[in-house]
């Protein structure tokens, strides 16, 4: 990867910060303080960019290195990642790569999505010495404390991106049980971690990567073709009902994967980076009253309200968009909302509204 050394950050002692704090608001010294190092922050965490690599067709890899404030993570988490864009703050959210580091850096990979705001941003626009706001590790689907028997990862697209850091840390520490990698993408091309993952399956016996190709032809012994539909289960991975799943990608992938596994493998663990798509007929529009902000603002039914609320150049707090870290949450005084990912209609005042997942169904007010 092209590397910078980082540079050092100040570290103000804890008197010196105390003593700040009683003159001036973290936001003052945030000012004056990143005129000397952009990365230091007095309470949030950022990341200055150390690297920056091309990683297939379509995605690229950026080494960051996080302040003080970063707090760690597991292999298999997530971050949210965010930078300022044309004058507006975009956050999304993106998995760590590699495993924990002595020097504390962290990798994500991120594919340039055609159109898509802080992809693009990312791949294209962000260079070696870039500060990006970060914030804490989340997710579930995590490197658990035991690892006891056979594994079978699943990965769709850009959803390889968590499970190469579970195979990093399973190569770490010798590859202490069998793990069975397939991997899809539409194109040859789109393929991430080739080399790597071709090298570690020579090095461990017990380790095997197969690429599927949903748009080419296969043309290497460890490459074939076609859905996880098409997958000859028996002969690729003969011991499934012993096997511990772990599938991440698209929401229509992780359905498929779910439901070509799950009842037949020992354990099914999934992330999908794609919200469930949604289709109720919820027309016209309503009015959102903002009571904190003291705004009235008019929003289609139906959309979800993060999205509806920033189409109206409101921007709520958000991460991952699809109801996983509750980043969006806000407090719902009055109204029925419904949830876009059960259909279910909520009529009672709730505090923890998630903004992404829900629409409006009558006229609200919210705690913004
Ligand atoms: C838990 C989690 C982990 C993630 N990890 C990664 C990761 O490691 N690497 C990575 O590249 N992405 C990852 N994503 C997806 C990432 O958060 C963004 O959604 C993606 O980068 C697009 O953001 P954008 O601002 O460029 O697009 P936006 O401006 O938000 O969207 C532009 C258009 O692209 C569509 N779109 C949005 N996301 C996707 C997508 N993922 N695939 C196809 N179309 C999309 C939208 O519907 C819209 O039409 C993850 C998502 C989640 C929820
Ligand atoms: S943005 Fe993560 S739950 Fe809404």
């Amino acid at each position: 990867m092209n590397t910078s050394s980082s540079l050092p950050i100040p570290r103000l002692s804890r008197l010196a910060r105390r003593l700040a704090g009683y003159w001036a608001p973290p936001r003052v010294v945030d000012f004056w303080a990143s005129r000397i190092s952009p990365a230091w922050s007095w309470d949030r965490p950022l990341a200055r960019v150390v690297g920056h690599r091309r990683e297939s067709s379509h995605a690229f890899s950026l080494l960051l290195q996080p302040n003080r404030l970063w707090d760690g993570f597991r292999p298999g988490q997530h971050l949210h990642v965010g930078a300022e864009i044309n004058g507006t703050r975009v956050s999304r959210s993106y998995s760590l790569t590699e495993t924990p580091r002595a020097d504390g850096r962290l990798a994500i990979t991120v594919k340039a999505i055609e159109g898509g705001r802080l992809s693009q941003h990312l791949c294209h626009a962000t260079r070696i010495g870039d500060v990006l706001e970060i914030g804490p590790a989340f997710g579930d689907m995590v490197f658990p404390d035991t690892v006891d028997s056979p594994w079978l990862f699943l990965a769709g697209g850009s959803g390889i991106t968590p499970l190469i850091a579970m195979t990093r840390e399973l190569a770490a520490r010798g590859m202490p049980v069998p793990l069975t990698l397939l991997y899809w993408v539409r194109h040859r091309d789109d393929r991430c971690f080739v080399d790597e993952l071709r090298a570690l399956a020579t090095r461990y016996p017990n380790f095997r990567v197969h690429f599927f190709l949903t748009r080419n032809v296969a043309a290497a012994g460890d490459e074939g073709e076609g859905h996880l539909s098409d997958v000859p289960w028996t002969s690729l991975v003969p011991d499934l009902q012993a096997r511990q799943v772990y599938a991440c990608g698209p929401d229509g992938f992780v359905q498929s994967a779910r439901a070509e596994t799950a009842s037949q493998a020992r354990s099914f663990h999934a992330e999908a980076f794609t919200p469930p798509a949604f289709d109720f007929d919820d027309q016209g529009s309503v009015r959102i009253t903002l009571a904190a902000s003291q705004q009235t603002v008019s929003v289609p039914r139906g959309t979800a309200l993060l999205t509806a609320l920033e189409a109206a150049g409101i921007t709520p707090a958000s991460g991952c968009r699809m109801g996983i870290c509750n980043t969006c949450a806000c407090g719902k005084r009055s109204g029925a909302t419904r949830n876009l990912r059960t259909g279910e209609l909520e009529h009672e005042p709730v505090s923890a509204l998630r903004l992404c997942i829900s629409s409006a169904s009558s006229d609200l007010v919210l705690e913004l």
